[in-house]
């Protein structure tokens, strides 16, 4: 233990779980965080926040907003964490127990110009949670549920996963000396995110099934075993994901923008974006809240038409296919809790065909910037919002990119081939990607076989 770490316990951020159906509270959960009188979700409160008084702890929104930035230069470990510099809104670890850190957060927040100009907004930023440690979303929530998991005894963490979320549940629980279980569909995921998960040391299970299925069977397991669940009902994933939020709007300068798109799997993600911003406006942190909108791929669309055709009632499960296998997903487990803060924020659900998916994907990448496919469904949709008139052309926009472009480069290669929806139901529809595809040009070792291919590119004017 490093003598020199701080105390990250603060009285504000003693915190408790609470039912989201039931209400009822608890202190800890059961292994597989469901209540125990009804079966939902949990969530985490802070009972000793006070509604638009800023933190009881003495902190007013003013103070708490320098208190973070001044930890930017500090070099004491858990400030260098983007998640951790924020620990107020956290759940506290037991004093004497350090976070488990990759120095996760501290995401870029960049402008993406060509995509503004192909969605018809004026103001269009993505922030890349792509660029985090193992280049997922999901170590700014991995570094706080692994470290209740050790700060509680456990050897051994486990979750279901579409590749990420396994990726950097490996990486934290290698990090903090504990053992890991990856159960993933087989064949349904990106090779880069299962090399990650064998790299860093888990026991990895391709389940003949798909992420639902994988959900299903360690559920059971974690009944019956000591196992820690890393999945996103464990609400401390979501406490640390939040921070998301949180840094984004720091970068904004606490300027909340108009809109923040999000995609939707599972679910964990928007709500704990949605979260952050709720509580944030509580605190008096900001003064507007933006609309969060949720966006999902239409061949995994569960969430979306609960919303369309149940009005957000009831969730059927489907049975999910997307080229974006992060979120192949049909029985989303955070659905409720997304819908509440779609609902507080006033925000939207769509849906995207996976040519249009495939198209934003290679204009993100066209700004310099990239992501992962499931990342590409906030540009799609986003087009189609400004298409509806709910989103304005003058008004702010900031994209969630959760994904790093490598994660999946056997789709990008495909793309830039040109056979990416061979052989599919889409492959009528992919003439209109053409203009942006790049495939690889093989030629003669000459300079003039160089410069012929130069010119080419120059008379036809292409970009
Ligand atoms: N984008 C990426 C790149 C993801 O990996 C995921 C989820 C999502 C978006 C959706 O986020 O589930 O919180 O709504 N991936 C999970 C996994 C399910 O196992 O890696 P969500």
């Amino acid at each position: 233990m490093n003598p020199t770490a701080p105390d990250i316990k603060s009285p504000a951020s003693v915190s408790r779980l609470r039912c989201i159906n039931c209400g009822a509270e608890a202190d800890r959960a059961d292994q597989d965080f469901r209540c125990p009188s009804c079966g939902d979700l949990f969530e985490v409160f802070y009972p000793g926040w006070q509604s638009g008084q800023g933190l009881t702890a003495g902190q007013p929104a003013d103070a708490l907003k320098q208190l973070w930035r001044d930890r930017k230069t500090s070099l004491a470990l858990a400030d260098t964490s983007g998640v951790w510099r924020f620990r107020e809104l956290l759940p506290a670890l037991k004093s004497g127990f350090e976070p488990i850190t990759l120095r996760e957060g501290n995401t870029p927040l960049y402008d993406l110009p060509r995509c503004a100009r192909s969605a018809g907004v004026q103001f269009l930023q993505a922030k890349h949670q792509g660029m985090n440690p193992t280049a997922s979303f999901k170590d700014t929530g991995m570094t706080t549920a692994s470290s209740f998991a050790r700060q509680e005894g456990f050897r051994w963490v486990a979750c279901a996963s579409t590749g990420n979320t396994s990726a950097s549940m490996a990486a934290y629980a290698a990090r903090g000396g504990m053992r890991s279980l990856v159960l993933i569909p087989e064949g349904k995921i990106s090779w880069g995110k299962l090399s990650q998960s064998l790299d860093y040391g888990a026991v990895t299970c391709q389940l003949r099934t798909d992420f639902d299925g994988c959900v299903r069977v360690l559920n059971e397991l974690v009944k019956r075993k000591p196992i820690y669940l890393l999945n996103s009902v464990n609400p401390y994933r979501i406490e640390g994901q939040k921070t998301a939020g949180v840094e984004l709007l720091e970068q904004l300068n606490w300027q909340s923008p108009d809109h923040i798109v999000v995609p939707g799997g599972n679910l964990g993600n928007s709500s704990a974006i949605g979260k952050a911003l709720v509580e944030m406006k509580d605190l008096g942190l900001i003064t507007r809240l933006p609309k969060l909108s949720v966006i999902q791929a239409e061949g995994a669309n569960p969430f979306f038409r609960s919303i369309h055709e149940h009005a957000g009632k009831k969730l059927i499960p489907t049975q999910a296919d997307t080229l974006a296998t992060a979120i192949r997903i049909g029985n989303p487990a955070s659905w409720k809790k997304a819908l509440r803060v779609v609902q507080a924020t006033g925000g939207v659900v769509e849906q995207v065909t996976e040519i249009e998916m495939a198209m934003a994907k290679a204009e993100i990448g066209a700004d310099g910037v990239g992501c992962e496919p499931a990342s590409a469904v906030t540009l799609a949709g986003l087009k189609k919002l400004v298409k509806r008139g709910f989103v304005k052309s003058n008004e702010s926009v900031v994209l969630i990119l959760t994904g790093h472009v490598l994660k999946d480069p056997e789709f990008t290669l495909k793309f830039h081939r040109g056979d990416l929806f061979s052989g599919t139901q889409h492959e009528k529809d992919a003439g209109s990607l053409a203009p942006l595809q790049r495939a690889p040009i093989v030629l003669d070792a000459t300079m003039d076989a160089v410069a012929k291919t130069l010119e080419q590119f120059e008379n036809e004017g292409r970009q």
